[in-house]
C-alpha cells in the first residue's frame, strides 16, 4: 500500500534490507544517509525533524562535530586494546564518569542490555557475599511494563509476550510487581532473599509512562530499609532526557547502581556503564565479568565528550524548558485525536485517541511525508523526544507540523 509512494532510491534499499536481513524490526519506510543536529535526511535529499533521537541516543544531536572530532582523533590512535592490556584513556574515563556522577567504580560495556545484565549480576554477588543470601537464592525485582533489551535475561523479566512469547525457558530469580506501587514492591521485599529492585524512573518503552511524584523517594527508602540494591536503568531516560541530569534528580534520590548507555556516545557507537560503590563493584573478581569492546579507547574518547558536551550547552535546561514548550504547544492544538500528552523534558508522548492501532501509525507515515521522523509504540503512542539542542522556533514549526498531519484524521 504504502510502496506507491516511495522514491525508486527508498524501494530499493527497502527490498534490499527485506530480502537479506532479518525481518526483526518494523521500521518506518524512510532510507536515511545523513544527519546534522536535529535533522535527519534521506536517500532523496529530503529534510525531516528527528523526533526519535535513535530512541534517545542522540540527545546530543547527530554528528555534534566535538562528539564526532573525538572520534576520529582517537580513532587514528587507539581503536582496542581489548581488557588484556591497559589503555592510557580507561583510567582518564573511569576517574572522569565516576565524578560527574559521584560513585567510586564504573564497570564499562557497550550495549544498554549488557549493562543491564552487568547490573543484574553485580546485584546477585553483592546478595551473596554481603548480604548473605543463600547460593542461588538471589532474586531481583523488576515493575510490570520493564523494557531492558532482549537477551534472554531481560526478556525473563518482560511482561510484553512480543518480547518473551517463544524464547522460553526463562531465567529463574525474577520477579515482577506493578509500577508505581510501592505497596507491592514492600509487600515483595519481605521475603530475605531479594537483593535489588531494577527500575526505569520513567518508563520508555512501555510508552512514556510516568510514575506519581514521590515513587522515586518512596522506593530509595524501601530499599534502605530492606537492604535491598536500587538499581536506577536510565539508559532511556539519563543523560539530560527528562530534563536533569539524570531522572532520579527530579526526586534527588541516588541509586545503588545506576547504568547508563545510549546518549554516552552521542549516538556515535554502542557504549554503556554501570556505576556504583565499592561495597558493590569490589566483590566481582578479575575474569568474572567483561567484554572485549567494554572500556576500548574509542569509548572512552568519545563517552567523555559526549558528557562535557551535555554540560557545556546546557542540554538538561533546554530539555526543561523545551519539553514544556511542546507539552503546552501540543495542548493548544486541541486535537480530538490526542488522548493525553504526557513526559518529562524532552521524552515525551501522546496517546491517539481511535479504537483502531493502526491510524498512529498511518499518522507517523503522515508526519514523516509533512517532515518529521516519530515512530508509534503498543500501538496507540506516538513518542516525541527530537534531540535536546531543538530550539523554541524548531519545537513551534514541529508543532504546526503536527497539527496539520493531525487534522488529516480528523
Ligand atoms: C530503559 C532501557 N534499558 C535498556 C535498553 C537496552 O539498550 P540497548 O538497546 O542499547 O541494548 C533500552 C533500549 O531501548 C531502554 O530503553
Amino acid at each position: 500500500m504504502q510502496t506507491q509512494q516511495l522514491s525508486e532510491q527508498t524501494a530499493h534499499y527497502l527490498l534490499l534490507e527485506e530480502q537479506f536481513g532479518a525481518h526483526n524490526y518494523h521500521p518506518i519506510p524512510v532510507v536515511l544517509e545523513r544527519g546534522e543536529g536535529v535533522f535527519l535526511y534521506d536517500v532523496d535529499g529530503k529534510k525531516y525533524f528527528d523526533f526519535l533521537s535513535g530512541y534517545s541516543a542522540v540527545n546530543q544531536g547527530h554528528c555534534h562535530p566535538r562528539i564526532i572530532n573525538a572520534l576520529i582523533d582517537q580513532s587514528k590512535k587507539l581503536t582496542l586494546t581489548s581488557r588484556a592490556f591497559h589503555s592510557n584513556l580507561l583510567g582518564n574515563y573511569a576517574k572522569y564518569i565516576t565524578s560527574y556522577f559521584g560513585y567510586d567504580k564504573v564497570l564499562p560495556m557497550n550495549t544498554g542490555v549488557e549493562g543491564g545484565e552487568t547490573a543484574v549480576k553485580l546485584a546477585r554477588r553483592w546478595g551473596y557475599d554481603k548480604k548473605g543470601i543463600e547460593e542461588n537464592k538471589a532474586k531481583i525485582i523488576f515493575a510490570n511494563g520493564n523494557f531492558w533489551g532482549r537477551t534472554l535475561a531481560a526478556i525473563s523479566s518482560s511482561t510484553d509476550p512480543s518480547s518473551y512469547k517463544g524464547f522460553g525457558p526463562f531465567m529463574p530469580g525474577f520477579e515482577l510487581v506493578p509500577y508505581n506501587d510501592t505497596v507491592a514492591l514492600e509487600k515483595a521485599f519481605q521475603d530475605k532473599n531479594v537483593a535489588a529492585f531494577m527500575v526505569e524512573p520513567i518508563q520508555g518503552e512501555a510508552g512514556v509512562v510516568l510514575p506519581d511524584e514521590g515513587y522515586l523517594t518512596k522506593v530509595r527508602e524501601l530499599c534502605t530499609e530492606y537492604n535491598v540494591l536500587f538499581i536506577a536503568d536510565e539508559i532511556q531516560t539519563g543523560l539530560c532526557r527528562t530534563g536533569k541530569m539524570l531522572a532520579c534528580d527530579h526526586e534527588n534520590v541516588r541509586p545503588d547502581i545506576l547504568i547508563l548507555g545510549k546518549a554516552l556516545s552521542g549516538g556515535v557507537l554502542p557504549v554503556s556503564a554501570v556505576l556504583c560503590d565499592d561495597e558493590i563493584m569490589m566483590n566481582i573478581k578479575p575474569g568474572e565479568h567483561g567484554s572485549t569492546y567494554g572500556g576500548n579507547p574509542l569509548a572512552c574518547a568519545v563517552a567523555m565528550e559526549a558528557l562535557q558536551v551535555l554540560k557545556d550547552e546546557n542540554m538538561a535546561e533546554n530539555a526543561e524548558n523545551m519539553g514544556q514548550l511542546l507539552r503546552d504547544e501540543l495542548a493548544k492544538l486541541n486535537s480530538p485525536l490526542i488522548k493525553t500528552i504526557r513526559g518529562k523534558g524532552l521524552l515525551n508522548a501522546i496517546v491517539i485517541n481511535h479504537e483502531n492501532s493502526e491510524v498512529a501509525w498511518n499518522i507517523c507515515l503522515e508526519l514523516k511525508n509533512n517532515g518529521l521522523l516519530a515512530k508509534p509504540t503498543h500501538g496507540d503512542k506516538i513518542r516525541f523526544a527530537p534531540p535536546l539542542l531543538i530550539s523554541k522556533e524548531q519545537i513551534l514549526e514541529c508543532v504546526a507540523i503536527i497539527g496539520k498531519t493531525l487534522e488529516k484524521f480528523n
